[in-house]
């Protein structure tokens, strides 16, 4: 079972609870999202075109780390066109009638959304290129010489698809979007709105100060706050008056062991890691996943960018490296000799 952990973006789809929770917390429209205001900017006058026009949007997709909004955005997108939305995602789409199924269910105008889309097969891709480019559905019937293809006309429909991971998707997948857009991490400020707004919906008192001190360890991320909320508000109901000020935010986060930055142990162990087996790095992903008993993926999905987002940790051509302030964040001294041989030269 996968070990869950509340700086972990991921959706935790075990937890039925938290599922309800964020639906009831997702903004429907454009003026409730806080935030990404580029992405925003873009869609919106792309939606206003589309409308003039009559067509549907052109296919979007949305690329970055966990928890930002990616699956929130499409749903936005899909009320603001009045679209109905479908939701799926690339591992459970398996067979090209899978996706055929999906495709010739859909009405004119209607938004299919395609969560991990880099996890699709290639034979379904492959089915998928012509009916993002021409609405036509090409499948084949039969098998061996009697095999006859088939070409059926689809309902001209949107594709949002959402990756954690870019490179991974084939470029011939890619190129059929006309929108790609990455979500950025979110700036505390506009966490500190998020939190305030989704206290109000769950008619929870927050004050100012424990909004800030919360979006300050949210790894600026929008899912984390929420679920930080979640947590403080336990201990608020439980432990005062059910008002979440600084005192019971203080206090729940030093329970979760959540530093200043947002960290989490297991971030603190890839950092320790790296300085102390490897006096900073660099070192390969798949040893450090080793070393701290961390799923590759994790490490590379969840834990590094946000690392790397406040300046922890580099990426370089031979591995991860820490920088100066990771050495100071996890209370180590950075012997700069001892970590770079190279500056012995200089
Ligand atoms: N809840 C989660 N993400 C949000 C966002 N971007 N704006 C408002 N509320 C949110």
């Amino acid at each position: 079972m996968a070990i869950e952990r509340i700086t972990q973006p991921d959706e935790q789809i075990s937890d039925n609870d938290e599922q309800e929770f964020e639906l009831t917390l997702r903004p429907s429209d454009f003026d409730n999202y806080i935030g990404q205001k580029h992405l925003k900017d873009n869609i919106q006058l792309a939606i206003k075109a589309a409308k003039k026009r009559g067509d549907p949007i052109d296919h979007v997709l949305l690329h970055g780390p966990p928890g930002l909004g990616k699956t929130t955005m499409a749903m936005v997108i899909a009320n603001e066109m009045g679209a109905n939305i479908r939701i799926t995602s690339g591992p459970a789409v398996e067979r090209a009638g899978d996706l055929a199924s999906l495709l010739t269910n859909l009405n004119d105008g209607d938004v299919l959304f395609i969560d991990e889309i880099h996890r699709l097969n290639r034979t379904v891709e492959e089915v998928l290129y012509s009916a993002m480019e021409d609405f036509k559905l090409d499948i084949m019937l039969g098998k061996g010489p009697t095999a006859r293809s088939l070409r059926l006309d689809l309902p001209a429909f949107t594709i949002i698809g959402a990756t954690t991971r870019t490179g991974a998707l084939a470029a011939p997948l890619r190129d059929r979007f006309g929108h790609v857009h990455r979500l950025e991490y979110y700036q505390p400020k506009e966490i500190e709105q998020i939190v305030t707004r989704a206290a109000s919906i769950l008619k929870s008192s927050i004050n100012k100060d424990a909004a800030q001190l919360l979006a300050g360890r949210a790894r600026l991320t929008p899912r984390i706050a929420n679920r930080l909320l979640k947590r403080v508000r336990d201990y608020a109901d439980v432990n005062g008056d059910g008002i979440i000020d600084q005192i019971s935010t203080e206090k729940t986060l030093a329970m979760l062991q959540i530093d200043e930055l947002g960290l989490d142990q297991s971030d603190r162990n890839v950092l320790i890691a790296i300085i102390d087996n490897y006096n900073g790095g660099p070192v390969g992903v798949e040893t450090l996943a080793a070393l701290t008993s961390e799923e590759r993926s994790t490490i590379e999905d969840v834990i590094e960018p946000y690392l790397m987002q406040i300046g922890l940790l580099e990426r370089t051509p031979r591995g991860r490296k820490v920088t100066p302030r990771a050495y100071k964040h996890v209370g180590r001294t950075h012997n700069k000799l001892k970590s770079d041989p190279q500056s012995k030269l200089l």
